[in-house]
């Protein structure tokens, strides 16, 4: 029988962290794999020693990357990539690769690095940004998920306040997409194809995020919005991708960001699908396949 550990993060106490885990071993054990879920803490990741036991290979449900690059370096499969987990962590390094793969998104400026307690305000950097973006914009932090980490901006006080805050963070300025306020599209895709979506809508917030108020319903979606998901994790090499997709003018679908550890219970709520499966599904077909 073969093993797989589900790993995930231990310090996280919010139950929808083990519950994405105790799906995916659902999955994994209904597809006759001995799933077991794993604390990113109860390995010890002692560098120049091999791990005692190993699984056939990792579902990788956690942003600790240093535990998924020690993982792949004792030769063990691990999913997504400890690169493509990496890649799709930081929004700004995400952005740059969508970006040259010419994904459609919203316009979208990395912050230069700036040391923390320094300022470059008065070198008319910022004026730039203002000029090429305009008010009201978005700026969001490199590093962020469920929507706490993105911030709808509207006046120069609070753009100058923000810059000033984040010196020191890594982060972006972006193009806000008013037709978009309140409402995204979350789509699931796994081996390049797309397997679940939901509509996410907030009636008090610009952000549609569950966690953060929003509420989800099914949704069809038009061949465009299919292409531009797929296309957005083939940007990142991500084999399995949870994409938000934004409504641009006439509904063009945007790319707004890409999951590389996408949460899969919400979507199971709304679709009934447990996205796990096709993840073990794919992950089968691809172990196999190294095996020949
Ligand atoms: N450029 C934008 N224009 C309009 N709304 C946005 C934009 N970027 C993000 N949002 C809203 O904020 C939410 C959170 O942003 P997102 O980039 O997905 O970060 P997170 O990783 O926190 O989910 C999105 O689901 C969307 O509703
Ligand atoms: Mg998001």
């Amino acid at each position: 029988m073969q093993t797989c550990w589900i790993v995930y993060n231990g310090s996280l106490t919010h139950d929808k962290f083990i519950d994405q885990a105790l799906l995916l071993q659902e999955a994994a054990e209904k597809q006759g794999i001995q799933a077991i879920l794993v604390k990113n803490y109860e390995l010890l990741m002692n560098v120049q020693q091999s791990l005692p036991l190993r699984p056939d290979f990792v579902v990788f449900l956690d942003k600790d990357i240093l535990l998924a690059k020690y993982l792949k370096n004792q030769g063990i499969p691990v999913f997504n990539d400890p690169n493509v987990i990496e890649i799709c962590d930081n929004k700004a390094q995400q952005y740059i690769m969508l970006a040259h793969a010419q994904v459609p998104m919203p316009s979208t400026i990395i912050a230069p690095k700036v040391y923390r307690e320094f300022s470059i305000q008065h070198t008319g950097y910022y004026e730039q940004v203002l000029e090429t973006l305009q008010l009201p914009m978005i700026i969001k932090e490199a590093h962020g998920s469920f929507g706490m980490r993105v911030y709808l901006i509207e006046t120069r006080e609070q753009f100058f306040e923000k810059v000033e805050e984040l010196s020191g963070i890594e982060y972006v300025f972006q193009e806000f997409i008013g037709n978009s306020r309140g409402r995204d599209i979350r789509v699931n895709v796994v081996g390049g194809q797309v397997v679940a979506c939901m509509h996410r809508h907030s009636e008090t917030d610009f952000r549609a995020n569950i966690t953060n108020g929003g509420t989800a319903s099914p949704i069809i979606l038009t061949e465009r919005q299919k292409e531009v998901a797929i296309q957005a994790a083939a940007a990142l090499n991500a084999e399995f991708a949870g994409v938000d997709l934004l409504f641009g003018d006439d509904e063009e679908p945007l790319v707004c960001e890409v999951n590389g550890v996408a949460h899969i219970r919400n979507i199971y709520n709304v679709t009934g699908i447990n996205v796990g499966d096709f993840m073990i599904s794919y992950i089968l077909s691809k172990v196999e396949a190294f095996a020949i």
